[in-house]
């Protein structure tokens, strides 16, 4: 029998992309194209950085596909060309722990210690108002926060949830603030760096999750970075030591997860395939990062709960300000006078004159023109409460965008089971994930990420 000429078209378009030219056949690259390594890691920021060098100690061969042009993620340091200074202008300290202190000295970074009460007084503005707050203070946290935060000790180290779920941890902070009378320490808990969206809304399980034990340590001293002061030194050593095992610039296009990893990877040189016994997820996992990985109904499923927010942070100069404060945005009419956002969260001095960073919070995605605006707002504001003379113009000379930053899923997912499915996923599907999910803190993620190599290495 013959075939007539339309059925074999059709067969041959269906049969065409599935054979010929598929992106996941060897045969399609140059040999230099194709890259097999023991593990694939995606994301090269604190997780991905070290998980890379701990299996290279391992004797795993790795390659690390990051997005942009260096190592390191929300470490950011701005160099001072008139002074030479390097100015960490995101991530400041670590912890002081073996697991920090032994990954420095694997990467032959020197450290020294270091404390948050570097930053001189500070001055209570409302960044919107132009107006002081003259009479706002923040005390220590109290024996009372250390009291209810020590209930919970499975939210030090992750989130591992006993069942059922305590209602009070879905409770928003200002709730749980007034039902445990923790008014005393309310200043100070609205105070903890870094934390993105309106903290009014804010679950008291990602507030304990963030202000644990580890990271009140680490307010009380507990704290190293990088002896001369540049942060994003630990990852400059740490590319020169992984080398051309690290994409730079490079993303993946499309994936087949079944059997081997294998990747297509957009390159500055062109597209590379990657194929990889085991792939680590050390982006954040959410989908728009997912969606190129080839997610099974499952890892949707699950992965699609999760989102981030918007945080930036930058570098500003010749603000006219003093330098011998540290400015800090606190709303006037709002309650326990939460900054309104968007808005600036913090403007501190550096160790060079006249150089402050900041940081930036917004419930909306914003470009850089626009927080940068809204800060220079905010900064001729605070020139005419604190130092009327001036007529300084702003300028402003680094920027970073850290959206998707803590990710979180609703109180209906966590009372659904959410991070027990989350937990689960490790190792489906030879896929493994250690970004900020379940801990936030560089030694943190550190010693989560050390915890689950054996297992890692096992399946190698
Ligand atoms: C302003 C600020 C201050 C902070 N201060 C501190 C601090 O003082 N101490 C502390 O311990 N922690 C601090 N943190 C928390 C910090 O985020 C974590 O410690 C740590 O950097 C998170 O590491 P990570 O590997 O999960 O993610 P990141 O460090 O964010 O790394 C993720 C990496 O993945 C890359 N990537 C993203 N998407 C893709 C993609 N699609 N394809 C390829 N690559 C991709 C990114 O470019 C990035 O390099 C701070 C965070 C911020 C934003
Ligand atoms: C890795 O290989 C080196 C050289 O072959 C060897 O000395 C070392 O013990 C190995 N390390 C591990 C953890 O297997
Ligand atoms: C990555 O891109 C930046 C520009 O965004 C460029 O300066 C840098 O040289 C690139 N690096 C590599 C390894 O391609
Ligand atoms: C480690 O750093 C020191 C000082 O910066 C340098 O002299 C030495 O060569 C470095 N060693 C390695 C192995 O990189
Ligand atoms: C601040 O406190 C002082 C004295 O305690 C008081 O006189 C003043 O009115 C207060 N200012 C504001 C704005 O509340
Ligand atoms: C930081 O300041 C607090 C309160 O003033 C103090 O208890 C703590 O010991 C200080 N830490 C360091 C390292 O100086
Ligand atoms: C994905 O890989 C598996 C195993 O090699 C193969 O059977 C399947 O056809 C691939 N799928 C696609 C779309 O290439
Ligand atoms: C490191 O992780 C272990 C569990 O693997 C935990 O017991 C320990 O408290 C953690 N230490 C730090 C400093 O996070």
């Amino acid at each position: 029998m013959r075939l007539n000429s339309p059925i074999l078209t059709a067969i041959l378009t269906l049969a065409l992309p599935c054979f010929a030219i598929s992106p996941y056949d060897i045969e399609s690259y140059a040999p230099k194209d194709v890259i097999r390594r023991d593990v694939a890691v995606i994301g090269g920021g604190a997780s991905g950085t070290y998980v890379s060098i701990e299996l290279r100690d391992l004797n795993k061969s790795i390659v690390v596909i990051e997005r942009s042009s260096q190592l390191g993620g929300n470490t950011r340091t701005y160099l001072d060309p008139k002074t030479g200074v390097p100015i960490n202008y995101a991530l400041q300290i670590y912890h002081d722990d073996a697991i920090t202190r032994n990954f420095f000295a694997r990467l032959n970074t020197s450290v020294a210690t270091t404390s948050f009460n570097l930053s001189t007084s500070p001055v209570y503005a409302d960044f919107s108002t132009e107006k002081l707050l003259p009479n706002y203070t923040v005390p220590l946290i109290g024996d009372e926060y250390l009291r209810e935060l020590h209930k919970y000790p499975y939210l030090e180290d992750g989130i591992n949830l006993p069942q059922p779920i305590p209602a009070d941890l879905l409770l928003t902070t200002p709730d749980y603030i007034k039902k445990f009378n923790l008014q005393d320490s309310a200043p100070a808990i609205f105070d903890t760096p870094a934390i993105p969206g309106n903290l009014l809304e804010t679950l008291m399980l990602y507030m304990f999750n963030s202000l644990n034990t580890l990271f009140l340590d680490e307010e009380a001293g507990a704290a190293i970075n990088n002896a001369d002061g540049d942060n994003s030194e630990l990852y400059r050593n740490a590319l020169a030591e992984l080398g051309t095992d690290v994409l730079l610039n490079s993303t993946v296009v499309s994936a087949n997860r079944t059997g081997n990893v294998k990747l297509v990877v957009k390159t500055p040189t062109g597209n590379k395939l990657v194929i990889a016994k085991q792939l680590v997820v050390a982006m954040p996992p959410v989908l728009g990062n997912m969606n190129a990985l080839d997610l099974n109904p499952r890892e949707r499923g699950i992965l699609s709960q999760l989102s981030g927010k918007p945080y930036y942070s930058g570098v500003v100069q010749n603000t006219g300000l003093p330098d011998d404060h540290v400015y800090k945005n606190r709303a006037t009419g709002t309650a326990f006078h939460v900054p309104t956002l968007p808005g600036g969260i913090l403007l501190n001095p550096t160790r060079a004159p006249g150089l402050f960073y900041y940081w930036f919070s917004s419930e909306t995605r914003l470009s850089q023109a626009e927080v940068e605006g809204a800060m220079r707002d905010s900064i001729k504001k605070l020139q005419k409460l604190v130092s009327s003379a001036t007529t300084a113009e702003p300028e402003f000379v680094a920027f970073s965008d850290h959206y998707p930053f803590h990710l979180s899923v609703s109180s209906k997912s966590i009372r659904n089971g959410f991070y027990d499915a989350m937990y689960a996923l490790q190792g489906y599907r030879n896929t493994w994930y250690i970004s900020s999910l379940f801990v936030i803190g560089s030694s943190q993620l550190w010693n989560n990420t050390a915890a689950m190599l054996p297992r890692i290495a096992a399946t190698l």
